[in-house]
């Protein structure tokens, strides 16, 4: 069976997911972010992550391989980072909207948690890689719901 790309697209968007801003400094120093929804959890010891991005992205060399990078998961508050970020050309992250951790990466303020990592590998995802990080650090807030997607559209927990 050969599937049609957009009908697996859509089946794959069934998947409700969090949305998260991964976030990393550029070899010109610059603090950029990237709307992504395919964070997922990989180990509890050692302490892994994963999320993948797509090859063809203007800012592939910032986020295949940075020493160190942050995850921040987004809050029901945060969709207006969400669709900024998201955007082509896009990825300068305002300094409002971030401090920058001990290990260097940008940490989004009030994001529901953030995770610190240090790159721990990549693997080949067809037309995606995926990015395996070591936890380092992290930070939650106390309170606050996620932003969620869901068929390519924004929701909240009810
Ligand atoms: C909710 C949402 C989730 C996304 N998840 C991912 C993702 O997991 N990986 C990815 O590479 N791009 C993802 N994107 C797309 C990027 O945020 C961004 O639109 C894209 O990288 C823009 O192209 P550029 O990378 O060439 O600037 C997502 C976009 C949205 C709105």
């Amino acid at each position: 069976m050969s599937l049609d790309v957009r009908d697996f697209r859509n089946a794959l968007g069934r998947f409700a997911t969090g949305v998260t801003l991964v976030t990393a400094v550029s070899d010109a120093q610059k603090a950029l972010g990237m709307t992504a929804n395919s964070f997922s959890s990989v180990s509890l010891d050692p302490p892994l992550v994963l999320w993948s991005l797509q090859n063809n992205s203007d800012v592939y060399d910032v986020f295949a391989t940075p020493r160190f990078f942050a995850i921040n998961v987004l809050s029901s508050e945060q969709q207006s980072h969400s669709n900024q970020y998201a955007k082509k050309g896009e990825h300068e992250l305002d300094p409002s909207h971030y401090r920058l951790g001990k290990y260097g990466a940008p940490l989004i303020r009030h994001a529901l948690v953030t995770f610190e990592c240090e790159l721990h590998a990549t693997h080949d995802g067809g037309d995606h890689v995926i990015i395996v990080g070591l936890v380092k650090d992290m930070h939650e807030r106390p309170t606050g719901d996620p932003l969620l997607f869901h068929q390519g559209r924004y929701g909240e927990l009810r």
